[in-house]
Parts: structure tokens; C-alpha cells; sequence
């Protein structure tokens, strides 16, 4: 049969467009292409509206803290709150409590009166960064004071925070929240990272307790993420069958930027075909392009992970299995779980001893730490130590023909 491909204007037009309705390499910052995370957007706008009180942002790498943060000032605005002015700034390894101040009221701007030389007093008004008011080095109660005088209601998102390494920044942070709190200034700071604990983001957060609102981001659910490809698609006139969605969000694991990544991918793989419909060969077509399109740091540490020079050394169906195990809140699984996944692969039983083996190398240094381990000796819980491998795994396993969407449906009937 031959295959229809679309080399006309319309799919290459709609290509262009799906681009931009599928954005795997950056966060969302359009309220139309944002899903889900109402009950952490109204926390947030619970912190903003109520004056004394801040708020926290954490969670694990990729679960979309800063399309949070991006959407987060359009979301107040549908709550009228049109003259709140949003200062929004990345972290960075070297920064310290003055830089990264500086740079945040940069982002600011003030009218100033100029005085105008002539006989009779005028001035005009220009705008003016407000780093320039606030001293070069300064201080909690420095800031306190240039915001209380500012009037207006601002809010800053301050966001890698876990990049910072100078230690005396959290302390003098939570100093400034609290002198903000206390003197209730007409200002909100919302501390973004990726941690596991507010405890872990914020050392020095046990002060602040009281005028600190804490938001956990969880990975994204089967609905959430079903609502960004609904949401690209109709985008661009496009939809998708209900497989497809499934295949799709099973891949992804809460990280939506693997729904992004397969999104875009399917999406122009219907369109080779002339089709507006996405169906499940489209996403099958798509994982060869979502492998290569990886980012290249999650491609060579599945490398290092897997690499070996003898066959059949189980490494790979091992990690498969890992990744396919069911995990708790903070990713973690157990080797109970990769047994069943393992036996699922593999079609015929294995014990824990005959992969512990490879769970122990996982965690170890010349494999990269493709896997971090927690607790005691055999009741170890294990996670990936960037969860953003875990997806990739399992785009891998099904490429290599390590699963099949039968394999899965095996696994979830046995585990009903
Ligand atoms: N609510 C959402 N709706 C649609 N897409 C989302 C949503 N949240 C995140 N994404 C997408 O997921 C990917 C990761 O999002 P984002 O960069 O916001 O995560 P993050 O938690 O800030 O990541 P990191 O820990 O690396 O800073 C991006 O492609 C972004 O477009
Ligand atoms: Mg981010």
C-alpha cells in the first residue's frame, strides 16, 4: 500500500503550528496550553491575595513548577488583581542574597520626576529600575523598607532556588520574609525549586512557618496530561483517539514533558499521513523521533547505565522494569515491584536475587547512579535519580520490542 505523504502547504502549515502548541524544551506561559493544577494555582493566589503571606514551590525536576510560576500573574488578573506588578527571576549557582535581589527589583520599573532646569519649576516623569533605590549590598530590613515605601502590590517568583550554594541566602531570605510578614508589606515572595521537602529547599524555613504557604507540586495526572494533548491539538484543529491518549500518558509518568515531547511528534506523524486524526501508529512512528530528540544528558547516562560488553546481562529489561514499577509520592518503588515487572517482561518468573545484582549497580558510581536508594537493608526503596529517565526507559524498552501494549495490559490485569 502506498503511503500517503503530506508535503502540502496546510500540514506543513499545521506542522509549524503544532510546534508551538507542543513546547517540550520550555515551560508553558499561556493560560489556553496550561492543564490542570487548580488547587496549587489557588494556593498560590491565596498568598498573593492575603497580605503577610508567602509561599513555597517544590517538587521534583519536570513536573512543571515554573509554567506554574508563568501562568500564576494571568491567573490573579481573571481575580482582578490588574496592578499587582510581578518581578520573575532564575537563580543561579553563584548568586548570592544582594545579586539575586538586584536582580529581581530590576525587573521593576518606578516613575521618577526629573527636574527640568528653566525659570519656572518643572520636571518630567521618567521610569526608573528600582535596584537603583535599594543599596548595593543590602540587607532584610533594606528591602523591607524600599518595598514599604513602593506602596503597590508586588510578587516575586524566585525560581531554582535549590541552584543557590551560598549558605547564609536561606537564612536571610526567611529574615525577609519574615520582616515583609511582620510589617505586613504590600509584597508576596514565591520560592520555586525542585526538592522533595520544604525543609530541603529552605533550610531555614522553621521561623516562617506561620506566613509560609507550602505547595507540593505532584507529577501530573492521567486526566492532567490528557488535557495538554486535548489542549495542543484543538490548538491546531487536530484530535486524538482515546489508545493514543493512553499509550501517551502512560509513557509520560506524570512528566509532562514527555506528553509535550510525543504530543508534537504524533501529531506530525498523522499529519505525513494527511490525517487530522492522531491515532495509535502515530504515536508509534513518534518514539523513534521523541528517542532522538531526548535531551543528550538522559541519552548518555541510559548509555553508562546499560553498556556492557557481554549479552545478555539482563541490564536493560532490569531498568524496564524499574521504571515500569509502580511508585509512591516521591517516586520511590520497591524490588517487589520491579520482580512482577521484570517476570511480565520476560515471560516467566524471577526472583529478587537474580536482579539485585543489577539494582545495587544502578545505584553505584560506574553506572552513573541511574537509580538512588533509601532505607535499610531489605526494605530498600529505590527511585530515579533524574526522573526524567524514567520515561526515556521506557520509550527505549518499547522501541527494542522489550514490551508491547499487550505486556502492559497483562501487567495491569494481574495487578487488579
Ligand atoms: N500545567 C501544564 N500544562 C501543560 N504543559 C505543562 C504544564 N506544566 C508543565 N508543562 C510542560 O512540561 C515541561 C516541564 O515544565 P516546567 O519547565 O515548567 O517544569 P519544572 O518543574 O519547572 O522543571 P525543572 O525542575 O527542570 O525546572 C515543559 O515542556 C512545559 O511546557
Ligand atoms: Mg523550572
Amino acid at each position: 500500500m502506498s503511503r500517503r505523504t503530506g508535503n502540502g502547504e496546510h500540514e506543513r502549515a499545521l506542522s509549524l503550528r503544532l510546534g508551538a502548541a507542543f513546547s517540550p524544551a520550555t515551560p508553558v506561559n499561556e493560560t489556553t496550553l496550561f492543564a490542570g493544577r487548580q488547587q496549587q494555582l489557588n494556593k498560590l493566589a491565596d498568598a498573593v491575595n492575603q497580605r503577610g503571606m508567602h509561599a513555597v514551590l517544590f517538587g521534583e525536576r519536570g513536573v512543571g513548577k515554573t509554567s506554574l510560576a508563568n501562568v500564576l500573574p494571568e491567573f490573579l488578573k481573571l481575580a482582578e488583581l490588574n496592578e499587582l506588578s510581578v518581578s520573575r527571576v532564575n537563580c543561579d549557582s553563584q548568586d548570592t542574597y544582594s545579586s539575586l535581589w538586584h536582580k529581581a527589583l530590576r525587573e521593576l520599573q518606578v516613575a521618577t520626576q526629573i527636574p527640568m532646569a528653566g525659570l519656572r519649576p518643572v520636571s518630567r516623569t521618567d521610569l526608573a529600575t528600582l535596584n537603583g533605590f535599594f543599596p548595593d549590598e543590602p540587607g532584610p530590613e533594606d528591602v523591607r523598607y524600599g518595598l514599604q515605601r513602593l506602596g503597590s502590590p508586588v510578587l516575586f517568583i524566585i525560581d531554582e532556588f535549590d541552584r543557590i550554594q551560598d549558605e547564609p541566602v536561606h537564612r536571610l531570605m526567611a529574615d525577609t520574609i519574615k520582616a515583609l510578614s511582620d510589617h505586613s508589606v504590600n509584597a508576596t515572595v514565591i520560592i520555586v525549586g525542585v526538592s522533595d521537602t520544604v525543609d530541603d529547599l529552605l533550610t531555614e524555613h522553621r521561623s516562617i512557618d506561620r506566613c509560609l504557604i507550602q505547595v507540593q507540586m505532584p507529577r501530573m495526572s492521567p486526566d492532567e496530561l490528557s488535557d495538554i494533548l486535548d489542549k495542543g491539538f484543538s490548538q491546531v484543529g487536530m484530535t486524538i483517539g482515546e489508545p493514543s491518549t493512553e499509550f501517551i500518558t502512560y509513557i509520560s509518568q506524570g512528566l509532562p514533558h514527555y506528553t509535550h515531547l510525543l504530543g508534537l511528534a504524533s501529531g506530525r506523524a498523522a499529519l505525513e499521513e494527511v490525517r487530522k486524526d492522531v491515532r495509535l501508529e502515530d504515536v508509534h512512528d513518534a518514539i523513534a523521533a521523541a528517542l532522538r530528540q531526548a535531551q543528550q544528558s538522559i541519552r548518555m547516562a541510559y548509555h553508562s547505565a546499560t553498556a556492557s560488553a557481554r549479552p545478555k546481562t539482563l541490564l536493560k529489561e532490569v531498568l524496564l522494569a524499574c521504571a515500569m514499577a509502580p511508585v509512591d509520592e516521591l517516586g520511590y518503588f520497591v524490588a517487589a515491584d520491579v520482580r512482577t515487572a521484570l517476570s511480565s517482561i520476560m515471560d516467566r518468573l524471577y526472583d529478587t536475587p537474580a536482579f539485585a545484582k543489577h539494582l545495587s549497580q544502578f545505584c553505584d558510581n560506574s553506572r552513573g547512579s541511574v537509580l538512588q536508594r533509601s532505607g535499610k537493608r531489605y526494605r530498600y526503596r529505590y527511585r530515579f535519580s533524574n526522573p526524567l529517565m524514567q520515561p526515556y526507559v521506557l520509550l527505549n524498552g518499547f522501541q527494542h520490542g522489550l514490551f508491547t501494549l499487550e505486556t502492559l495490559a497483562a501487567m495491569s490485569r494481574s495487578s487488579a
